[in-house]
């Protein structure tokens, strides 16, 4: 018997895994997942039989996944939440769960619901629902770091390398969108037609929804200047529109605006890595420490929550990517060098991949790219080589 445990808290975590391992009548094997974006993805990869889901932290998108989880044929979904409330109950067996797990855990309340679906899921097979993409999401709470610019040039990077209609690029700030003009994007229709179609929405009525763009073929869930919406966003209108992406596209690159909020931690929960971009000046560290804090406590480790600097340039002086990360204590994932390039592209309405595809920055989203696709990448850890930077350098001057 296949069980996976969901939750952010790990107690609960430990708990239900006990008692699970403690059933003798079955051959139990279990795995834990502390966020929802993870589980959806190790849900299928490990052909879960049984789901405990603990919905304490984000009812909302919990919601939206028991549907996604529970529409597998021979597949129990158990919910969970702090505080049980009749209209949770409601909700929950409507989306498709089949138990529901009162907190804190009772371990025989668990032993028996994983012998009572023994007999249950025997003898099937389980059909899976096709593979879900993945979603990365750039944030910080501190603006003007590199969070759209990073964002839209990993996501062409992306669409280059994998072509066809695999990646797809979200606008998710509320606050002050700004992709479709960094890529001088004719939007005819937007992120508010998504958010009040999002009931019915699926693979078909979003690719509707978003716009081309014409030089890479990305997809651009683009968000209007003239009218954001700003608060009256909800966290389910988001997550279903996330779910509904991870569901058609390989990759969703999401942007958002610089605020740790209910919002933009319900879309974390679904994606399944985050971006935190960084630079390595003293405000923006202390800015960066700030959320790494938060959201370990919210669960993310760093695995999942990277740590990207990005507008780096070595002068003595300046904060080093070693400082950073002992700083920091986590890791760096990336540096991305200060580059020009970056605004002259910004004000062409370019991307700078496109547009300067060797200038310092793009290599490094190149690099980053690597990363996020697990390709072996051949430069160094945090800087370029000097044989590269010329190598560079003479493209550049060849314009080839
Ligand atoms: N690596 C870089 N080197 C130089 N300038 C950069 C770099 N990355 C971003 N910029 C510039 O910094 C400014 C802020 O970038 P932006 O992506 O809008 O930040 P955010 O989305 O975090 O507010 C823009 O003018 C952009 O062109
Ligand atoms: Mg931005």
């Amino acid at each position: 018997m296949r069980i996976l445990i969901i939750s952010s808290q790990l107690n609960f975590r430990q708990q239900v895994q006990a008692a699970c391992l403690g059933v003798t009548e079955e051959n139990v094997s279990v795995r834990t997942a502390e966020t929802i974006g993870q589980a959806l993805e190790l849900a299928v990869q490990f052909e879960a039989e049984i789901i405990f889901m603990d919905l304490t932290r984000n009812v909302e998108a919990g919601m939206i996944a028991i549907k996604q989880l529970a529409n597998v044929s021979n597949r129990l979904v158990v919910v969970s939440i702090d505080k049980l409330s009749t209209e949770f109950m409601t909700r929950s067996v409507r989306a498709g769960a089949r138990e529901v797990l009162s907190q804190p855990v009772q371990e025989d309340e668990v032993r028996e619901i994983v012998k009572k679906a023994g007999p249950l899921l025997n003898n099937h097979s389980t059909a899976q629902p096709a593979r879900t993409g993945k979603a990365i999401m750039f944030f910080s709470s501190k603006g003007g770091v590199g969070k759209t610019t990073l964002a839209t040039n990993l996501a062409i990077s992306l669409q280059n390398r994998l072509g066809g209609k695999q990646v797809a690029l979200i606008d998710a700030n509320t606050q002050a969108p700004n992709i479709s003009p960094m890529l001088d994007l004719r939007p005819e229709r937007w992120l508010r037609d998504a958010i009040a179609e999002y009931k019915r929405l699926d693979g078909e009525l979003l690719a509707e929804l978003m716009t081309v763009h014409p030089k890479s073929g990305l997809h651009v869930l683009a968000h209007s200047t003239d009218n954001p919406l700003g608060l009256d966003f909800s966290e389910d209108q988001l997550s279903k529109i996330l779910l509904v992406s991870k569901g058609s596209f390989e990759w969703t690159i999401v942007d958002t605006f610089p605020l740790l909020s209910s919002l933009n931690l319900s879309m974390m929960d679904l994606c399944d890595e985050i971006f935190l971009v960084t630079e390595a000046v003293v405000p923006s560290l202390r800015s960066a420490k700030y959320n790494l804090e938060v959201l370990k406590k919210a669960g993310f480790n760093e695995n999942k929550l990277r740590v990207i600097i990005n507008r780096y340039s070595s002068f003595k002086g300046n904060v080093e990517p070693e400082l950073v990360q002992e700083t920091l204590a986590w890791p760096i994932t990336a540096v991305i060098p200060y580059d020009m390039s970056a605004t002259i592209s910004a004000n062409n309405g370019e991307p700078v991949v496109l547009d300067f595809p060797n200038s310092k920055i793009s290599y490094g989203v190149q690099k980053l790219t690597d990363l996020v696709l697990g390709v072996e990448t051949n430069m160094n850890d945090f800087e370029e080589s000097f044989l590269q930077k010329n190598f560079r350098i003479a493209k550049q001057l060849l314009g080839i």
